[in-house]
């Protein structure tokens, strides 16, 4: 089995090829500019910055794959950010329009949206919250899909016991009480992406606190309910729930307390039912767990946003780079 580390590195070979351009609108944040130095050297993407007084000339040399737009040029988006928000709001005024064009978030998805670039790195600076929003607004929802929802890819150092496998949580960065809609979506959509970005077939489990009825509680009906829509829906998927997570990740357990399910402790995507539960998990599996975490990957916006933690490093930007060109 390839190597979680191998999977970065598999994307990474990918995005190289495919050279796509991205945009990472928090220029000025040291994260982003020594990841735009790796990026570049290593040919992940070429890249889109955006400035507000030169003060990216003098960290970069002229080089074709990076190009620095100063923040003043999104004016000329004023009236399509005008029409945009009037369509919410008529009372929406030019002044707010004008000055919310040279926002680089702002500036950094209208080019996303007009097809100067191929996807937008935010978050660093940003709120999750904020990136969201103006994804969702600006950006718009991809063609037949109503959830925009996120999920964190896992993968593991060379010494971890986990070495070689690798994991999708979600939605640990969006949706904070998904409806039983919208978690059959956010199964559907992750374990598409999963496939995509990983190549490895997808074997979903709803995660709860009971499993298979073990326990009782009126919040468990929305997870049987999601399941049910799921297995609907999408008739090929392995899918399974409600599962206690040994149940989901331990073949000796699963086979106590799942005997006959579709899951025999071989889950690799985790839908949890919440995302106090979704958020916390992939932090506890980050910094007791050991694991690399990619994410939050946006999915079921039209073109790609990723977001990123404020708390993120420069490793964490470039690897996201390596997932946005492959998306
Ligand atoms: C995503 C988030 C910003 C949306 O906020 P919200 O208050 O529900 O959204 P708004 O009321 O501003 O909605 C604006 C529009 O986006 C839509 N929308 C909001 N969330 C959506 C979603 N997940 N999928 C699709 N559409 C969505 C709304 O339906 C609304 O559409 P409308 O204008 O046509 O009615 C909010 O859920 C959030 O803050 N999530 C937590 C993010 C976070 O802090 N994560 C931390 C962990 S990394």
């Amino acid at each position: 089995m390839s190597s979680a580390k191998d999977i970065l590195g598999k994307l990474e070979e990918k995005a190289v090829k495919k050279r796509r351009t991205i945009i990472l609108p928090e220029s000025d944040d040291i994260r982003v500019i020594d990841a735009v130095h790796i990026i570049l050297r290593r040919r992940i993407a070429n890249v889109i910055l955006l400035q507000k007084q030169n003060e990216l000339e003098n960290r970069f040399k002229a080089r074709k794959d990076l190009t620095i737009i100063d923040t003043g040029f999104g004016v000329q988006y004023a009236n399509d950010i005008l029409r945009i928000r009037r369509s919410k709001d008529p009372s929406y005024s030019v002044a707010a329009a004008e000055s919310e064009s040279v926002e680089p978030l702002v500036f950094s998805m209208m080019l996303l949206k007009k097809g100067f670039a191929d996807g937008v790195i935010a978050g660093s600076v940003c709120t999750t919250s904020d990136v969201i929003r103006q994804a969702i607004s600006i950006v718009g929802i991809e063609k037949g899909y109503k959830t925009v929802s996120s999920f964190f890819l896992f993968s593991f150092p060379r010494d971890h016991k986990l070495s070689g496998r690798v994991f999708a949580f979600a939605d640990a960065g969006v949706i904070p009480v998904p409806t039983a809609e919208q978690l059959s979506d956010i199964a559907i959509h992750t374990a598409k992406n999963f496939k995509k970005l990983t190549g490895l077939k997808p074997r979903v489990a709803f995660l709860s606190f009971s499993t298979k009825g073990s326990a009782r509680h009126d919040s468990l009906k929305k997870i049987s309910d999601a399941l049910e829509l799921t297995k609907k829906r999408n008739r090929s998927l392995i899918v399974d729930g409600e599962l206690q997570f040994d149940a989901a990740f331990v073949p000796s357990v699963a086979a106590r307390k799942n005997k006959g399910g579709a899951i025999k402790g071989d889950a690799n995507v985790f839908i949890f039912p919440d995302l106090n539960s979704a958020n916390i998990a992939y932090k506890i599996t980050e910094r007791i767990g050991g694991a690399y975490a990619t994410g939050p990957i946006l999915q079921g916006l039209s073109r790609p946003v990723m977001d990123l933690s404020r708390g993120c490093s420069t490793d964490d930007i470039v690897n996201m780079a390596k997932v946005i060109t492959n998306f």
